[in-house]
């Protein structure tokens, strides 16, 4: 089997954190086919291989929180469903781990185009719009660093706002 998750250049953001960190996501996904490639069998790979999907669900986690803090300081419009966006990736990568681990789930070519998905769909239907933002708000804020951390954001984010009001609040 082989594969190899590679970024375009029509998958770049225009934002050198952005696709910094995606590159370092695409790098990790590779690094854990390569891992799965060589082990002997699925038992070996397993324990072996574990360690870089919990890695990969680490640095998505810091890497949807730069977004996120880059969001909220900009105000983008978009802020609340790009980071539901994230808490749901972030879920999946999560189910993907827990399922490898018990056996639900069969670590074979779907498996890495599940994980091929879970990036790149992310980065064309969200991100991209998002660095055009940050690249627009930049340019009308050249004095003003965007926050790509809590720590530089100087707050913790809000919690996310539901998709829909509470049925309660409906009436
Ligand atoms: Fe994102
Ligand atoms: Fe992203």
């Amino acid at each position: 089997m082989t594969f190899q998750l590679k970024l375009t250049r029509e998958q770049l953001c225009r934002n050198e954190v952005m696709d910094t960190q995606h590159e370092h996501l695409a790098g990790i996904i590779n690094r854990f086919f390569r891992c799965f490639n060589r082990a002997c069998c699925h038992e070996v790979a397993k324990v072996t291989c574990g360690a870089l999907l919990e890695e990969l669900i680490e640095e998505a986690e810091e890497h949807f929180s730069a977004e996120d803090c880059a969001m909220i300081h900009t105000g983008y419009p978009r802020t609340d469903e790009h980071r539901r966006a994230h808490a749901d990736l972030l879920q999946e990568a999560i189910e993907l781990f827990l399922d490898m681990r018990e056996n639900r789930r069969e670590v074979d070519r779907g498996f890495f185009e599940q994980l091929e998905r879970w990036l790149l769909e992310h980065i064309t239907d969200e991100d991209i719009p998002l660095g055009e933002y940050l690249a627009t708000w930049a340019a009308g804020h050249p004095d003003v660093p965007i926050p790509y951390s809590v720590a530089e954001l100087g707050e913790e984010p809000p919690p996310i706002p539901p998709d829909h009001p509470a049925a309660g609040e409906l009436v």
